[in-house]
């Protein structure tokens, strides 16, 4: 069995904060007598990740992803709980731990703002121990899917979100990280810079066994790089499942759409929800453990002829929409 690289057991943060009041009796009141409300960002979170797999943490705006990350890297301290990674805990020693973590804020660089981008690498080359000869290997290998020597003589406040982003994954992975933390790390990029930071973390992924856990709001990042999902609304983990087994569940369906040639058809099957699309088309909606789209298509083409045929795959937007819906209604 493989052991826990990452292990959070009943990770919790409350924020406490205090309510503004108005006016000047307002700003007495908020002397005197704050009114204080808690914020519970994450409530019990609980989860076991294994070396080299990717997992991908999703949820809501404000649903807590960001704040178990931020303690799981040693940034927050945790109200209740406690994670582990490689079997040190990020509070009491976080010393030793940075140097087996790589962390990516897609949302705030890392880098050094005022220096050139080289120089940021060599400042964290030398914070990090790395030796020359092991940075020059590493920054080559980084360069070569990242290509960071385009810019490398920029400063990071004179690059483009894109190149700034491609910048702050290099500059996670200099030390070789055995666990790289991405929040949210394809933000605003266009479809070149995404492709390729999604070709950087499944090379890193496959080469190295990296273990990654990836936040993003965008779901084709998730169906491109994990097989497990792990779902966290209003702080609770609401599912933790192998992405393929979720679709399943949430969708039992699929869809096959066949343009047949023209002729007057009445089309039916016992294992198939018929809809017309239309002139000649019908959408069959079939159950896979039931059927499968070859014998249906089989099925349909004894009878009729089959022009033109597409099996629709689930979209994996309609699941988490399914999901978050169905966990907001809970939390109300
Ligand atoms: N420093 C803080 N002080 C008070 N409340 C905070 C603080 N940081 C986060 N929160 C609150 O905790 C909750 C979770 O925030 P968090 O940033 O973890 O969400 P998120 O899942 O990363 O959302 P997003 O998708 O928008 O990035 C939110 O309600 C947020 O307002
Ligand atoms: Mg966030």
């Amino acid at each position: 069995m493989q052991s826990a690289v990452i292990l959070a057991n009943n990770l919790s943060k409350e924020f406490i904060t205090t309510k503004k009041s108005s006016g000047l009796r307002g700003a007495v009141k908020n002397l005197f007598k704050p009114e204080k409300t808690v914020k519970r960002a994450v409530d019990h979170v609980s989860f076991e990740i294994t070396k080299g797999e990717i997992v991908g943490y999703i949820g809501p705006n404000g649903a807590g992803k960001s704040t178990t990350i931020k303690m799981m890297c040693g940034i927050l301290n945790p109200t209740g709980g406690n994670v582990l990674i490689n079997g040190m805990s990020p509070v009491n020693q976080r010393q030793k731990i940075v140097m087996d973590l790589g962390v990516v804020f897609g949302q705030r660089s890392q880098l050094y703002w005022d220096l050139p981008l080289g120089e940021s690498f060599e400042l964290l080359r030398r914070i990090y121990l790395v030796d020359r000869a092991k940075y020059e290997a590493n920054l080559a290998e980084l360069d070569r899917i990242l290509n960071v020597h385009e810019f490398i003589d920029t400063p990071v406040r004179q690059l483009s979100l894109g190149q700034r982003m491609r910048g702050d994954l290099a500059a996670a992975m200099l030390h070789s990280p055995s666990v790289l933390f991405l929040d949210e790390p394809t933000i605003g990029l266009d479809v070149d810079v995404k492709y390729a930071i999604r070709k950087f973390i499944k090379e890193i992924n496959e080469k190295y066994q990296t273990t990654v856990i990836l936040t993003t709001h965008d779901l084709d990042d998730i169906q491109a790089l994990c097989k497990r999902i792990i779902i966290i609304n209003d702080g609770i983990i609401v599912s933790d499942s192998p992405l393929e087994e979720l679709i399943e569940q949430e969708l039992g369906h699929r869809l096959l759409i066949v343009e047949l040639s023209a002729g007057d058809f009445h089309v039916t099957h016992p294992k198939a929800e018929i809809t017309p699309l239309g002139s000649n088309r019908l959408q069959l909606k079939f159950r896979k453990d039931e059927i499968s789209a070859a014998a249906l298509i089989s099925d349909i083409s004894a009878q009729y002829q089959i022009r033109d045929l597409q099996i629709k795959e689930a979209d994996i937007n309609d699941v988490i929409r399914q999901i978050y819906a169905r966990s907001k209604a809970a939390c109300l």
